[in-house]
């Protein structure tokens, strides 16, 4: 084994992805792809459309299979583990569609989100105990929905809406958050307060974002990868891979 991995893994990351790879009949959509993701770290992956971005994100949270490669998530294998196990471990992600329910008010979308709301007798019986409310409150005021809390989520902004749905992956307190391309139609100041939400919550949690707004990259990035054709093209800070001929090649300069 080379040192440098060695080294790698001798580290407390929370995520080390290592020789991932995925073929989709005989097409690698991710190659033999190696990242390490600290704790309370920001991670944004970039690349062009097809780089294989969100089929990462796929892998990592149980919905696409690897052919080959392991996922180490503090240590557990996540490529042998399904889907719910994988969220049960501490593991959160965000589709690039916000799957809130419309007809719910904001509270209720919180409510049924927490985690000891799914019980038996049903999400939406539950006992609303003290501390249930307390912590939807808590979450709501971190989404900048505290004033929204009963109004129906059909009624809510686009931008609302994906806050709303970051919230209800927060009330979970996952320790690694996923999130696909999280400003898409947002407005300029909506996108100013999703950076300002994403650095308030990184206290607690790493998250690995896919975007394409490289201001809102430059907001939040701690580290940035670069990913072509399945494979890391470039990584570092964002001064470091935006001054890489490579990435200003094949992204950055089109
Ligand atoms: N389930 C799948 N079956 C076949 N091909 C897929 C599947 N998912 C993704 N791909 C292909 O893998 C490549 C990477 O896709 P994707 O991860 O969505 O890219 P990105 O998010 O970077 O734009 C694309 O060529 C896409 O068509
Ligand atoms: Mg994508």
């Amino acid at each position: 084994m080379n040192p440098q991995r060695n080294n790698q893994m001798n580290k407390d990351f929370v995520l080390a992805v290592e020789g991932l790879t995925v073929s989709f009949d005989g097409f690698k959509a991710v190659d033999d792809l190696s990242f390490y993701v600290d704790e309370n770290e920001i991670r944004v992956i970039i690349g062009p459309n097809g780089a294989g971005k969100t089929t990462v994100l796929d892998l990592i949270c149980g919905r696409t299979k690897a052919t080959d490669g392991s996922i180490k998530f503090k240590d557990r294998e996540l490529t042998t583990m399904k889907e719910h196990e994988i969220v049960r471990a501490g593991v959160g992600r965000k589709f690039q569609n916000p799957s809130i329910y419309e007809d719910l008010t904001v509270f209720e979308n919180l409510e049924i989100s927490y985690p000891k709301g799914r019980s038996v007798l049903g999400a939406l019986t539950f006992r609303r105990d003290a501390a249930v409310k307390e912590r939807v409150r808590e979450i709501a005021e971190t989404i900048f929905l505290a004033g929204q809390l009963d109004q129906r989520a059909e009624y809510l902004s686009h931008g609302q809406k994906q806050w709303l749905e970051i919230g209800m992956l927060l009330i979970q307190d996952p320790e690694l958050l996923m999130l696909d391309e999280p400003v898409a139609g947002m407005s300029v100041s909506e996108r100013k307060k999703t950076a300002e939400l994403l650095n308030t919550i990184i206290k607690n949690r790493s998250v690995i974002v896919i975007e394409h707004d490289m201001k809102f990259v430059e907001d939040i990035a701690h580290k940035v990868t670069v990913l072509h054709q399945g494979k890391v093209l470039s990584e570092g800070t964002m001064a470091k891979v935006q001054a890489d001929p490579k990435v200003i090649e094949v992204y950055l300069g089109h």
